[in-house]
């Protein structure tokens, strides 16, 4: 079957809730056992203890809705299993305590979302866990490993972490995750323990599939383009069976699970995510074109805009389905110029966030990438002037026009 009709489709079916068509909302928080035996067995699995069926127990560990969720994610991004949380964050922070401890590594790129830097420096940093940047771009690999072979006698023996978001927020800087896959595969030839993490938030699930080029994991802030709807914060890692059984053991133990409500919201909003990630992209598409020809806008950084003989573009067709639906630009001036702007948006709405049905706009230096230190903030262009910009369903006119009548009074 196609995805979208596995969206869908798979993960529920009717007949076993009295006909009823969509999935009921099970607002339980503990489950009744058939003999002792069996609740015995269940919380052994559930913990982590013992390999045997999996049954429910309690709705920190596991919930009905998140189960149809977590499958049809799963046949959506061609991985094997996938766990879904309370927050991209706290996907985040679960996946990676499962696989670093005290001394491990953590090679990132640079510029990542704001609130992942913080967790790199003020909690794992603090934890022992070492956390280094490379600049995000067509060279990353590189510096990945020039990066790498710096610390080469260090990392003997430690875990290592490739972590990438790929197109970075907010610069849209596209990485070769194939290049950074082979980084993983040498590290592994030389007997060490190495993942490839992708966040795959900007692009995923209908324009990039970073299990096409055999990464070990991939996370979602779901609250963006999955959730679709700017109503719930959620989030999801996928992979293996065996890696994600590790990392629902760390959710259940430290309780970063999700509602049943916002899961149900989750499975209701994959059924429509093929047709408003494409409606987006249509609508930025052409509103990137406006902006790109407007004597107001110095540069505009979209995907299709890149130039066709540059790195960049080669990267984009190489691992993407499609350019999206964020944008970044630079409107001609400073912050002055850029909040005048901002204040004179009227359709599009002036709050951080990305992927919802409307248009959302914001400044990522003072905003969503407030927590940045100078130094990375140069390095990811994130300047005074620069805007982003997360396109909606709308009506592609009426966003120009917004977009039109905002530029015209700086
Ligand atoms: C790329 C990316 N990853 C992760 C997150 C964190 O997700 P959440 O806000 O759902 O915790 C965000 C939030 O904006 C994001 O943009």
């Amino acid at each position: 079957m196609e995805k979208e009709t596995v969206v869908i489709s798979k993960g529920y079916d009717p007949l076993k809730y009295n006909g009823a068509v969509k999935p009921p909302l099970f607002l339980t928080s503990t489950y009744k056992f058939k003999s002792a035996e069996e609740g015995e067995s269940f919380i052994r699995v559930a913990l982590g203890l013992d390999k045997g069926e999996k049954g429910f127990v309690y709705s920190r560990f596991s919930n009905p809705n998140f189960d149809i969720v977590e499958e049809r994610l799963s046949l959506l991004e061609g991985a094997e299993a996938a766990a879904i949380f309370g927050s991209g964050m706290a996907a985040i922070t679960s996946t990676l305590l499962a696989f670093v401890k005290h001394g491990d590594y953590i090679f990132y790129t640079n510029p990542v979302y704001g609130g992942t830097e913080f967790l790199f420096k003020e909690f794992f940093e603090k934890m022992g866990v070492s956390t280094m940047h490379v600049k995000a771009g067509s060279d990353t690999p590189n510096l990945i490993e020039a990066k790498i072979n710096s610390f080469k006698e260090k990392i003997k023996g430690k875990s290592v972490i490739l972590y990438v978001e790929t197109p970075a927020n907010p610069n849209n800087v596209m990485i070769d995750i194939e290049a950074i896959v082979k980084i993983r595969d040498k590290l592994r030839e030389e007997g060490l323990s190495a993942k490839v993490i992708v966040d795959n938030t900007f692009m995923g699930p209908v324009f990039q599939s970073p299990f096409e080029q055999k990464v070990d994991i991939v996370l979602y802030s779901a609250t963006k383009f999955i959730g679709g709807h700017s109503d719930i914060i959620a989030g999801a890692t996928l992979g293996s069976k065996e890696d994600i059984y590790k990392v629902k053991g760390i959710r259940g133990m430290i309780g970063t699970n999700g509602n049943p409500f916002d899961a149900w919201l989750m499975a209701r909003s994959l059924e429509t995510v093929h047709i408003r990630m494409q409606r987006q992209m249509e609508n930025a598409t052409k509103v990137a074109e406006f902006l790109s020809k407007h004597p107001k806008v110095e540069r505009v950084i979209y995907p299709e805009l890149y130039d066709k003989n540059s790195e960049q573009y080669k990267i984009y067709k190489k691992q993407c389905k499609g350019p999206g639906s964020l944008l970044s630009f630079y409107v001609k001036g400073g912050k002055k110029e850029a909040f005048k702007f901002l204040n004179n948006v009227k359709l599009c709405k002036l709050a951080v966030s990305l992927g919802g049905t409307e248009s959302l706009i914001e400044h990522p230096k003072a905003m969503t990438h407030s927590e940045v230190d100078e130094k990375s903030l140069r390095d990811a262009e994130i300047t005074d002037n620069m805007i982003r910009l997360s396109v909606g369903i709308e009506n592609h006119e009426d966003l120009i026009n917004d977009l039109k009548s905002a530029l015209d009074k700086i």
